[in-house]
């Protein structure tokens, strides 16, 4: 829109050519973009259209515009006065920094992508827990996105509803009670992944100061998302295989207003544990008889490929609606689509509906649409079958391995994607990382899964011998990567072992 008004002293293709020549050299009208045409503008301006003709030979001429024919009139590059351009209307700075509030600073602290130890091609990364991208079956995800969205044309890309997509949702509910769960009474929500289900289910039972229980070590992520939320976290130890010391448990539930307890019964991460049956019902019934709300992790469900289903907690729960489960297929499927749920009583669902629609409206329904048709798909239990066994026999690798080269107190993980090594605690595992990523290998020390005493720099002081572990992921790697790296890992161990032993016969 050109905004020009007219005076009498100066012709007015002059002042035409002047108007548009200022705003080529203020960068209001930029390079490459078309001018209206003759027509056009004589008639928006209500001049002649000679009047514009002559303007426009004037700017060619002074080489501001040039004519394409049969195509229009464009604005030249040379002579936008980039000084001009990059001026700001007046100097401010605001300082970021001391702007924001405490939520966000705490995210900054506890983002382990800022500070820890971070992958660099070409490195063996143990650190990695994704699912491995090569078993994506893209030909039939191709298929299940071409099918959905030929049946559902434009539905799948227009708003769709905050619970999530029909089809989807009444999928998993199946899914959930062929999994031994009592439907009844309960109802789904799709979030985008685990994550957001957690978030969405603390913000509508906790407030700032609460406290929630989970076992120590735990997720990263949960403990990130609880310590934003200034939750107030209380740890049970995890001091052998069998889990949490269910005598501790009911001491620390005696003593305080707990308001949930959070907990990853199958594959724990970091610790790569599952719960026996006896231990989860005698948790479900220790809690229900305090009427405390368990949040139980079911992100690795598919991911047992050495043993008998456990029956989950969720399903221990039966018709009681103290269970809330969260769930997504990220550790097998496609977690870039950040697809998840929350399976719990009705009621807390119509209430986490509302939150969610706030938040973000709704997870994307075109990526529900696909993961719908791929689960329904008999393309997804064949998938299943081959990931479980793919990953079972990178896990007996590694479990050789380790067995053969690392000097360790403990090794724990009953399958998944990962394993957790414990190490004699005259080994510094953060000295160990440091060590080995100069020989090209990097993994997880246990210290960021510790729920009381992580810092920012990621320095541990707690001297509880389970945070002197290491995690380490094998799921994406190859075979000859497992060997090499955990070779090394493991001369790293002898190495300091041998100069601790010199040390000490110094002393
Ligand atoms: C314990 C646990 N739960 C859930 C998830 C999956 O989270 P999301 O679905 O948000 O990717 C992970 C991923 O690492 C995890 O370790």
């Amino acid at each position: 829109m050109f905004f020009i008004q007219f005076n009498e002293n100066k012709k007015k293709y002059i002042q035409l050519a002047d108007y548009i020549k200022n705003m080529i050299e203020n960068g209001s009208l930029t390079y490459g973009g078309k001018l209206p045409s003759t027509r056009e503008l004589s008639e928006e301006l209500k001049i002649g259209r000679s009047t514009v003709m002559k303007s426009y030979e004037l700017l060619e001429m002074e080489e501001y515009i040039y004519t394409i024919k049969g195509k229009g009139t464009f604005i030249n590059q040379l002579k936008i006065k980039r000084d001009n351009e990059k001026k700001s209307p007046q100097s401010v700075s605001i300082n970021w920094e001391s702007s924001i509030n405490n939520y966000a600073k705490r995210a900054v602290d506890l983002d382990i992508m800022k500070w820890d130890a971070q992958y660099k091609k070409g490195m063996i990364s143990f650190k990695s827990i994704a699912p491995d991208g090569d078993t994506f079956d893209i030909e039939g995800f191709k298929r299940a996105f071409y099918n959905r969205l030929s049946i559902e044309g434009s539905n799948l890309l227009n708003y769709g509803y905050a619970k999530g997509y029909k089809p989807l949702t009444e999928w998993l509910l199946e899914y959930i009670k062929d999994k031994g769960v009592n439907i009844e009474g309960k109802d789904i929500l799709i979030t985008n992944g685990f994550t957001e289900g957690l978030n969405l289910a603390l913000s509508a039972i906790c407030e700032s100061g609460d406290k929630v229980i989970c076992e120590n070590p735990t997720h990263n992520t949960a403990i990130k998302i609880m310590k934003m939320r200034d939750i107030q976290i209380i740890g049970v130890d995890i001091k052998s295989r069998e889990g949490i010391d269910t005598n501790e448990l009911k001491k620390i539930i005696n003593n305080n207003d707990v308001k949930a307890v959070f907990l990853i019964p199958s594959y724990h991460n970091p610790t790569g544990l599952v719960m026996s049956y006896e231990k989860r019902e005698e948790i479900y019934s220790i809690l229900s008889e305090k009427n405390i709300p368990i949040i139980e992790d079911w992100f690795a469900e598919e991911l047992n490929y050495s043993g008998d289903h456990i029956k989950s907690i969720t399903a221990i729960g039966g018709s009681n609606n103290n269970v809330i489960n969260i769930g997504s297929f990220s550790k097998i499927l496609f977690p870039g689509m950040r697809i998840g749920w929350i399976f719990a009583d009705k009621e807390l669902i119509d209430v986490l509906e509302s939150i969610k629609r706030a938040m973000n409206i709704h997870t994307s329904f075109i990526d529900q649409g696909i993961l719908y048709e791929y689960l329904k798909s008999e393309q997804f239990p064949q998938f299943i079958k081959r990931i479980r066994r793919r990953y079972k026999q990178k896990y007996e690798l590694m479990k050789e391995m380790v067995e053969e080269e690392i000097k360790y107190e403990y090794l724990w993980g009953d399958g998944g994607l990962y394993m957790y090594v414990i190490l004699n605690e005259k080994i510094k595992v953060r000295t160990l990382l440091e060590r080995c990523i100069k020989r090209g290998v990097i993994f997880t020390c246990g210290d960021v899964f510790s729920v009381s005493n992580i810092q920012s720099n990621g320095i541990s002081s707690n001297k509880v011998k389970i945070e002197n572990g290491l995690r380490l992921g094998f799921s994406k790697l190859k075979n000859s990567e497992i060997k090499k790296g955990i070779k090394i890992i493991g001369e790293e161990i002898e190495e300091m072992l041998n100069n601790n032993s010199q040390k000490d016969s110094l002393k």
